[in-house]
């Protein structure tokens, strides 16, 4: 492991790769020949290291884990085909019928959906809190409950949850209730959330760690106990959802630049920030940045930078917020983030439709809300661009 983050990125855990390869080569293969058949059956009953079948490991994929590990400074990680991935493995390796998950009322809108309209045919339910109401929080845990799960920032409104006070609250009432981070907005190049008391922290590595809007992938990272079994119950057994081989290529070539981009996502976002909160045709800027967020003072507490993910309300609301983007011209209007290019989408009517209006109004998701993933174009190029669709409002 090495002293900072910037290195450990670029270089390989594990030493050289074959041939001297200074890349870990793609291993396209579903599976893996035994020398014979007791060796087969040493690998099965776990008495023998080594590869079986690319659904329960690929050296690709192995590599990518054990890098993202050490970088959230984890005992594992498990990768999956996508973010979504990740999160319903990781929370079908844990619940069965009649548990009650606790989740925060801001959320990515699949994982609320799973939440909301799927986890409740297996029998299992959710109450919905704000995380940041620590009574509230503790009323709803006290009532019995699984696994508390929210996300910092949150996507879309950037809402900050503190992490620890969140962990210690709970695990106070109930040590064994399991605290589950998203942490895709911050990266663990601004907030490492294991440090702070979660179990188990997930990803959308789609995002700032693909970097470059080519991948769809996801992580977990935690424990060996609590990775031994997302790996062999949620991945291999429930979801299959398993990252191929080129796609755990393409993320460890994204890696290598995670520390520059984020510096530059970071510095280009509290510049947009800046101007946004100065222009009048807008509300409120929602950046953790900006020293009237709420939640400023506990982002400053648990993210080395304040991240590269901007939203803000359009005065006039949904007609304005839809005509404003639809003007831009340097900013693609599109869903995701976290890639080299400035992303800008509309959340009650894209990432977050599956709330209903009521939902979207307890959670803070606007008709006005516009939410933008600012890239690594030079900051004045994408103020002017928002400047002259400000201008035609
Ligand atoms: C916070 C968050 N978590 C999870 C996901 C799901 O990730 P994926 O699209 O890779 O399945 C997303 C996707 O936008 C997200 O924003």
């Amino acid at each position: 492991m090495y002293e900072h983050f910037e290195t450990g990125a670029l270089h390989d855990v594990g030493g050289k790769h074959p041939h001297g390869s200074l890349n870990m080569p793609i291993y396209q293969t579903s599976t893996f020949v035994f020398d014979n058949a007791a060796q087969g059956s040493k690998r099965f009953a776990g008495e023998e290291a080594g590869y079986i079948y690319s659904r329960l490991a690929n050296p690709t994929v192995r590599l990518l884990e054990e890098k993202i590990a050490a970088m959230e400074q984890a005992e594992d990680c498990v990768a999956f085909s996508s973010g979504m991935g990740a999160v319903s493995a990781t929370l079908l390796t844990f619940l069965s019928q009649g548990d009650c998950v606790v989740a925060d009322s801001v959320l990515y809108g699949c994982t609320f959906s799973l939440m909301s309209h799927v986890f409740p045919r297996f029998g299992i339910s959710t109450r919905f809190v704000d995380c940041c109401d620590l009574e509230a929080l503790k009323a709803a845990v006290a009532q019995g409950c699984r696994l508390v799960y929210f996300e910092t920032p949150a996507n879309p409104t950037m809402k900050i949850v503190d992490i620890m006070a969140v962990s210690e609250a709970v695990h106070e009432i109930n040590p064994d209730c399991l605290v589950v981070v998203d942490n895709t907005f911050a990266t663990p190049f601004l907030t490492r959330p294991l440090h702070l008391g979660v179990d188990i922290a997930l990803h959308s590595a789609t995002k700032y760690f693909s970097g470059h809007g080519d991948v769809i992938a996801g992580m977990a990272v935690g424990s060996q106990a609590l990775m031994d079994q997302v790996r062999n119950v949620g991945r291999k057994d429930i979801t299959g959802s398993v990252l191929s081989p080129h796609d755990a290529f393409l993320l460890l070539r994204g890696i290598k630049t995670l520390a520059c981009r984020m510096q530059a996502h970071c510095e280009g976002a509290q510049q947009v920030a800046n101007y946004l909160s100065r222009h009048d045709k807008v509300e409120t800027v929602y950046f953790p940045g900006l020293p009237t967020h709420p939640g400023h003072a506990v982002a400053k507490k648990q993210m080395n930078r304040f991240g590269g993910m901007v939203a803000f309300e359009v005065k006039g609301g949904e007609p304005l917020a839809k005509r404003f983007v639809d003007s831009l011209k340097l900013c693609s209007l599109a869903v995701s983030l976290g890639d080299a290019e400035t992303l800008v989408e509309h959340p009650a009517s894209m990432t977050h439709a599956a709330y209903t209006k009521m939902e979207q109004e307890a959670a803070g998701i606007s008709g006005g809300l516009v939410r933008l993933s600012v890239g690594l174009e030079h900051p004045e190029d994408i103020i002017e661009d928002l400047k002259q669709a400000f201008d035609l409002l």
